[in-house]
């Protein structure tokens, strides 16, 4: 298996087919629009956008607290009638109809008398070889299994399964497609069935249904046993490395010599099956409703995936595992809105007029118990503002890496209008003054439809990362700041510059520039130099 991570860039998609939108379809398809791509989904059922709208807020209210960092705007989904509609646009094609090898061919012949014969077509498949998902097809080099965990949204991982007749170049185009999804692709490299985790998964579903109705365990005992201890491991580290560890200094030979010979004791009836009947649902199943009935589906799902983001975010904090895949699509998210930022100022905007840094629909859980955005909030868009405009300026990672910044030593907001749930919110940045060390914005946040919701004015002093004290911007920060500074200057100042908490607007405004500015920086001089 090959777990190296592609470094090239995606091919370019913009419009993927999602075919049988039950629960792995459905997830597919709101990892897909949260990035941005426009999906077309197909599934017979009458009820199934009734079905899959409760996915979709799900994935919405998970993003939102997964990332800080301003994703594309939301892909378009499109409810087609047959999979003719669905699959006619498409570059990239979602299986996830029932597991039944018969259903899925005859989707695929279906398909292909639609599709382009370039449509990669990527089987949710949770077992089946592709090589027979493939027997029949006219192009089968474009099939390949891309096999998710469920919640196909939250979690990362994607087994990437090739048959006899996939082309060998269809590894290298879906690598970096899944990639650029937040997700980590490894490549099974030999087709087995079941491929791995399903395998290692088939194994701890057979022993537990076995303890269960040996008497041995409950379902809620057999799960705490897991939640409690073994589970907290696996999220972090694997199967080896954590035998790795138990062996103690010695290491996994240790640990081999030691449990060696326990492979030949009768611990296992993994190769036995328990005969599946009436009994042993009504065990199971009986015993799970007492453990989990009186909480909802979707609230489990949601008490899960709040997990999910946790355990994410903390293992981002430690640079370990899942949370450098997270780390990773962050740094892409924050670059491409750094690319986008300049790639506007280059194309339509002027640098000589307040630059538009960011735009974004505002997340379910920014609101508070009057329904409208809450406070931190505003302060968070006008971080993020700041943000854009450092990476626009190349304060970027890279140039910190290389040891400068700017941390923001005064800020001052005016709220001015309210903002509702996943209404647009753009923010516009001007340069009212860029000295030395110092810069200070001001950012105005908009509604999408103009109108002006607040206004953020912040200090800014440039710090060495590594004394940690001020000092001038390096190259190429200074000048393009400066080349930015200077055109703004022209800029009729902006209403609110200067004013102090409990001052009316238009007192501010009838302000002179020159006076304010030089307010301000007395001010913040006082500041930094205490
Ligand atoms: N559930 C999981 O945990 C999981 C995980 C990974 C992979 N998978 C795989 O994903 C695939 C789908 O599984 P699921 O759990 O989402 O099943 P599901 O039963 O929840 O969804 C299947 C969907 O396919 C639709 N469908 C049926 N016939 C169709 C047709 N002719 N055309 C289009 N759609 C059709 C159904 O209406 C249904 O909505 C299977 O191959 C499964 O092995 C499942």
């Amino acid at each position: 298996m090959n777990t190296e991570t592609a470094s090239d860039s995606p091919e370019k998609i913009d419009t993927v087919a999602c075919i049988g939108g039950g629960v792995i379809g459905a997830g597919w398809a709101a990892r897909l629009v949260e990035n941005g791509l426009s999906v077309n989904i197909y599934d017979p059922m009458p009820d199934a956008q009734l079905r899959m709208q409760p996915v979709f807020d799900n994935a919405e209210r998970a993003y939102a607290k997964l990332t800080m960092a301003q994703r594309p705007l939301k892909g378009e989904i499109i409810f087609c009638d047959s999979i003719e509609a669905a699959v006619t646009s498409a570059q990239w094609i979602v299986e996830s109809v029932p597991e039944r090898l018969e259903l899925k061919q005859s989707i695929y012949a279906e398909i292909e008398s639609h599709a382009a014969t370039d449509a990669v077509i990527a089987s949710s498949t949770s077992g089946i070889m592709p090589s027979d998902l493939q027997a029949q097809m006219q192009h089968p080099e474009r099939l390949i299994v891309a096999h998710p965990f469920n919640p196909v949204y939250l979690l990362p991982v994607v087994e990437i399964v090739a048959g006899q007749k996939t082309s060998a170049n269809m590894i290298d185009r879906a690598r970096p497609f899944y990639t650029s999804l937040g997700m980590k692709p490894i490549h099974v490299r030999r087709e087995i069935e079941a491929f791995v985790a399903d395998r290692l998964l088939e194994a701890i579903w057979r022993e537990s249904l076995w303890l269960i109705k040996d008497g041995i365990t409950t379902t809620e005992e057999l799960d705490d046993i897991v939640r409690f201890g073994f589970g907290l491991r696996y999220a972090q580290m694997g199967v080896f490395e954590t035998y790795r560890i138990a062996g103690g200094e010695a290491g996994m030979r240790h640990f081999l010599e030691q449990f060696g010979p326990c492979l030949t004791w009768p611990w296992t009836k993994l190769m036995d099956v328990p005969e599946y009947n009436e009994e042993l649902v009504e065990l199971i199943a009986g015993q799970s409703d007492q453990q989990s009935g009186h909480i909802s589906i979707r609230e489990l799902e949601r008490i899960r995936d709040d997990n999910l983001v946790a355990i994410q975010q903390a293992l981002k904090a430690n640079n370990w595992g899942a949370g450098v895949i997270l780390a990773d699509y962050e740094k892409k998210l924050f670059d491409a809105g750094a690319v986008q930022v300049a790639e506007a100022g280059q194309a339509e905007v002027d640098h000589s007029q307040p630059i538009r840094t960011t735009e974004r629909l505002i997340p379910p859980d920014w609101t508070d118990y009057n329904n409208h955005m809450n406070e931190a909030r505003y302060l968070q868009c006008f971080g993020d503002a700041t943000d854009a405009f450092m990476r626009l300026i190349g304060c970027d990672a890279e140039y910190m890496s290389s040891g400068g910044s700017f941390f923001t030593a005064e800020t001052h907001i005016c709220h001015l209008d309210e903002v509702r749930v996943n209404e647009p919110v753009y923010t516009l940045t001007q340069v009212l003054m860029s000295e030395g060390k110092k810069m200070q914005l001001f950012h105005c946040l908009h509604h999408g439809d103009g109108r002006l919701l607040a206004t953020g004015e912040h200090m800014l002093i440039h710090v060495s990362l590594e004394t940690r004290a001020a000092c001038d911007p390096l190259s190429p920060v200074k000048e393009r700041l400066a080349d930015i500074a200077t055109l703004h200057a022209n800029l009729p100042q902006p209403d609110g510059v200067g004013r102090s908490v409990g001052q009316e607007r238009a007192q501010a405004q009838a302000q002179p520039r020159a006076q304010s500015r030089a307010q301000s920086r007395a001010q913040s001089e006082e500041q930094t130099s205490s």
